[in-house]
C-alpha cells in the first residue's frame, strides 16, 4: 500500500474529511503540480487567436479570417512549411512594444497556472524586422513582460534570439548587429524555420561570431531534416543543446555520442503530431530515448497552434506511452538539468520534484 492510500484508510477510519486537493491523485493533477522548465518555446507560437484578433483590431489590421473559428480552421498542417506560413502570417499583426508585451504576458500567465517555474524562450526578430518593426520594439516588449513575470509570478527566464534559416547568412549577421546593444538581455541564439534544404552549415560563420560574443548556442535539427543535420549542429555549429533531434534515432553512432555527452534534446510531442513527424502519439520516441540514456525534455514549441502548453504535452506522452509517475517526474527533472539555471537552483527544483513524487505516488 502506498503512502497515499494509507492516508485515505486512516482518514476513513477517523472520520477525517479529505480536501479535494489532497485526494486528487490523478496523473493530470500530478503533472500540473510538478515544477517544470520549458526549454523550447517560440513566443510567436503562443499567439492565441483571441489575442490575435484583439491586437489586429487595435492596430487597424484586417486579417483574411472573419472570426476566431474561421482562423482555427486553418490550423491543420501536413508539414512544417504549411505551419510556418500561417505562423508568420499571424505574427504580422504585431507592431508595437505593447503588442509584444501582451503576447509574452499571456504566455507567462498561462504557464504560471501549470507550475512552469522557468522558461528559456525563443523570439524570431527577422519575422518582425523584415516587416519594418524595429528590433528594439520587439525585444523591449518581450523583456518588460519577462521582468514582470519574474517579479509578479516568480518565473525565471533566459531569452534565445533565433535566426530564420530560410533567410541568408547576411540577414543573420545584420540581426546579430541589431542585437548587440541588447546583448545583456539575450542569453543564447538559435536556428529555426524551414529545415530541409537549410542545413546548420549554412550558418557556420554566424554561429562562430555569436559564440565569440559570448552567447550560448542551440539549433533546431532532426525535426524534418536528416540525422546528418544533427551532426552538423554538433560539429560545425558547436551547439549546447538540440531542438527536436527526433531523427537521431536513425543513427546509432549519433545516439551513442549524444548519450556520452549528455547533450539535451528539447522534444515537442504535440508539435510532432500536428506537423506529421509522427502519425500517432503512441509512436512518440520520448520513452525509447529515455531508455537509451538520452537527456530528453518535453516542451510545447508553438502551443497556440498545436493544441496545448506544457501540461498538455506531458499528458499526451504520459497517457499514450503509459508512463509511470516516476518517468514523468524524470522528464520534469530533466527539464531543469538541461536548463541554463545555476546548479543550486537545479538542485532545489530536483528536490521539490522528488518531494512531490513521494507525496503523490
Ligand atoms: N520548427 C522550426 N521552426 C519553427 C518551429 C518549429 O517547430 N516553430 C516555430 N518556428
Ligand atoms: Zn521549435
Amino acid at each position: 500500500m502506498n503512502s497515499n492510500s494509507k492516508f485515505h484508510k486512516f482518514a476513513a477510519l477517523n472520520n477525517i474529511k479529505i480536501h479535494p486537493f489532497m485526494s486528487d491523485n490523478t496523473l493530470s493533477h500530478f503533472i500540473n503540480k510538478l515544477p517544470k522548465a520549458e526549454l523550447h518555446l517560440h513566443i510567436e507560437g503562443t499567439f492565441e487567436p483571441e489575442l490575435m484578433f484583439k491586437i489586429a483590431e487595435r492596430n487597424g489590421i484586417k486579417t483574411k479570417y472573419d472570426s476566431v473559428a474561421h482562423l482555427k480552421q486553418a490550423y491543420r498542417f501536413n508539414n512544417l512549411q504549411e505551419f510556418l506560413d500561417i505562423y508568420y502570417e499571424g505574427a504580422g499583426v504585431l507592431l508595437h512594444e505593447q503588442d509584444f508585451y501582451d503576447l509574452t504576458w499571456a504566455y507567462l500567465t498561462q504557464i504560471h497556472k501549470e507550475n512552469v517555474v522557468h522558461t528559456e524562450l525563443f523570439f524570431d526578430p527577422q519575422t518582425h524586422t523584415d516587416r519594418n518593426v524595429p528590433f528594439d520594439v520587439v525585444i523591449k516588449g518581450i523583456k518588460r513582460a519577462l521582468e514582470d513575470g519574474e517579479s509578479k509570478l516568480g518565473i525565471t527566464y533566459k531569452l534565445i534570439m533565433s535566426f530564420l534559416r530560410h533567410l541568408d547568412e547576411a540577414s543573420a549577421f545584420k540581426t546579430l548587429e541589431a542585437a548587440k546593444p541588447y546583448k545583456d538581455w539575450i542569453d543564447a541564439v538559435g536556428l529555426d524555420s524551414s529545415e530541409v534544404g537549410n542545413p546548420p552549415s549554412k550558418f557556420e560563420r554566424v554561429f562562430k561570431a555569436c559564440r565569440e560574443e559570448g552567447f550560448l548556442l542551440v539549433a533546431h535539427a532532426g525535426e524534418e531534416g536528416p540525422a546528418e543535420y544533427i551532426w552538423e549542429a554538433l560539429d560545425i555549429l558547436n551547439i549546447d543543446r538540440i531542438d527536436h533531434g527526433n531523427r537521431c534515432l536513425e543513427d546509432d553512432k549519433l545516439v551513442e555520442r549524444l548519450v556520452k555527452e549528455q547533450m539535451a534534446l528539447t522534444l515537442c510531442p504535440l508539435s510532432n503530431l500536428e506537423l506529421k513527424v509522427i502519425t500517432d502519439m503512441k509512436q512518440h520516441p520520448v520513452l525509447d530515448m529515455m531508455e537509451k540514456g538520452l537527456l530528453v525534455t518535453v516542451n510545447s514549441d508553438d502551443p497556440a497552434y498545436f493544441g496545448g502548453y506544457m501540461d498538455a504535452n506531458f499528458m499526451a506522452v504520459a497517457e499514450a506511452l503509459h508512463m509511470t509517475k516516476t518517468q514523468v517526474a524524470t522528464l520534469a527533472k530533466n527539464s531543469f538539468t538541461a536548463s541554463w539555471l545555476p546548479k543550486t537552483d537545479i538542485e532545489k527544483h530536483h528536490k521539490a520534484i522528488d518531494a512531490l513524487l513521494v507525496e503523490m505516488c
